[in-house]
């Protein structure tokens, strides 16, 4: 478009400018995924993180592993935590490879990378429903929320099936990122199994508690190898330096301070500025989220780069905005949680930060473009009085 007199000189402060949708704990369908791909194009965001496979379901079509999906795929109710019983409703789902090359295709023609995760050694409750051998006991896939001791029992064999599984995933998404989750992996069963203590000590690790870091930097090589980049969750780096990944900071800042003082590069995804499953006001109409606040506001104050010393700023990819799906159960209720917060932090991934004067009124205006749109978003004045009767939205409890 040409302006006369007019000449704009403009460009994204940030490299990634992301936000993850979990379609994990609730699958959503693939029609609303293209849409949202539009709005987040619409804040000049350019990477969707899909997570695509938790303890409550698998969604990435596996063709060597079928029941990862037939089986992992399908959970038979869901209960939230405090409640005594379950919806009694199961759920589930999956994509396949080709519906997720025709997402990723339009994902690239609006600029957008699809940064695929697969969750992994941890939060495979999935997984080991469809293929317990691969673990350490037989369990369905998770009906409850949480953090679960189940882990990947870390043979040979396990690490071939995890690689037919990224291979797979590289065929489908061609982003130079690939996520490889690594959160929240209790050890507890490792510590208890005599075959993990022998492999731990074959692999030369002064215990089991090393075999995480050990599994990272079989997944790095791997990956490396395939011409990709490893991203992890920050708990990565517990166990010692895994040089050359990308680290995603969630569970606060100074994880990801600590990454860009070892080297490694960092997209800042803190709980308190960017996990948009949190409440947004302490209004109790607004619908359950996770435990928390996170305003408007709040986005609104953050930096990125607060802390960071200015020789370790090239290390700061950029920011991400965490749409984690317990209590989305559907796209309508994914947009009431992301906006108007992920407008502001795609306003601080193109900035740097946002511009805080005037910002209700540009807001407001904004959201009126949002509401033209048809995206949910939540009023600056209060909860929307929820549409959808009889739901499985539930009001936060006491
Ligand atoms: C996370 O929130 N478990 C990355």
């Amino acid at each position: 478009m040409l302006i006369p007199g007019c000449h704009i000189e403009d460009a994204p402060r940030f490299a990634w400018r992301g936000a993850h949708l979990d379609v994990a704990r609730h699958v959503m369908p693939l029609p609303w995924l293209f849409r949202f791909i539009d709005v987040l194009a619409l804040h000049r965001l350019n990477v969707l993180h899909l997570h695509l496979t938790d303890d409550q379901g698998w969604r990435f079509d596996v063709r060597a592993y079928p029941d990862l999906t037939r089986t992992g795929g399908w959970r038979r109710e869901t209960r939230n935590p405090g409640e005594p019983e379950g919806d009694a409703t199961p759920h589930g789902g999956f994509y396949t490879q080709d519906q997720l090359r025709s997402l990723v295709a339009h994902a690239a023609s609006r600029g957008i990378t699809v940064v695929p995760e697969i969750d992994l050694p941890g939060h495979v409750r999935a997984l080991l429903a469809a293929y317990p051998e691969f673990g350490l006991g037989r369990n369905p896939v998770a009906t409850t929320f949480g953090i679960f001791p189940e882990v990947l029992q870390l043979r040979d064999d396990t690490m071939t099936m995890v690689e037919q599984i990224f291979a797979e995933v590289l065929d489908v998404f061609p982003s130079p990122w690939i996520h490889i989750g690594g959160d929240e992996c209790p050890r507890m069963q490792w510590r208890d199994d005599p075959v993990s203590a022998r492999l731990a000590s074959a692999r030369g690790l002064s215990s089991v508690d090393e075999l995480q870091r050990w599994f990272t930097g079989h997944l790095h090589r791997w990956l490396t190898a395939h011409g990709r980049r490893v991203v992890g969750w920050d708990e990565i780096l517990d166990d010692g330096p895994v040089p050359d990944a990308v680290v995603m900071a969630w569970r606060d800042v100074r994880y990801g301070l600590e990454a860009l003082r070892q080297g490694n590069e960092v997209v800042m995804a803190p709980g308190p500025f960017t996990y948009f499953d949190r409440y947004q006001s302490a209004d109790p109409d607004e619908p359950l989220g996770q435990p928390g606040l996170v305003t408007w506001q709040d986005v609104v104050s953050y930096d990125p780069t607060a802390g960071i010393p200015a020789d370790r700023l090239g290390g700061l990819l950029g920011v991400q905005g965490q749409l984690w799906s317990e209590y989305l159960h559907t796209p309508q209720e994914v947009e009431y949680m992301a906006f108007p917060r992920l407008a502001l932090l795609a306003e601080v991934g193109w900035r740097g930060r946002v511009l805080a004067e005037g910002i209700e009124h540009r807001l407001d205006a904004h959201l009126a473009r949002l509401g033209a749109a048809g995206v949910e978003y939540r009023p600056l004045t209060g909860p929307r009085p929820w549409h959808r009767g009889g739901s499985g939205r539930r009001r936060r409890q006491g």
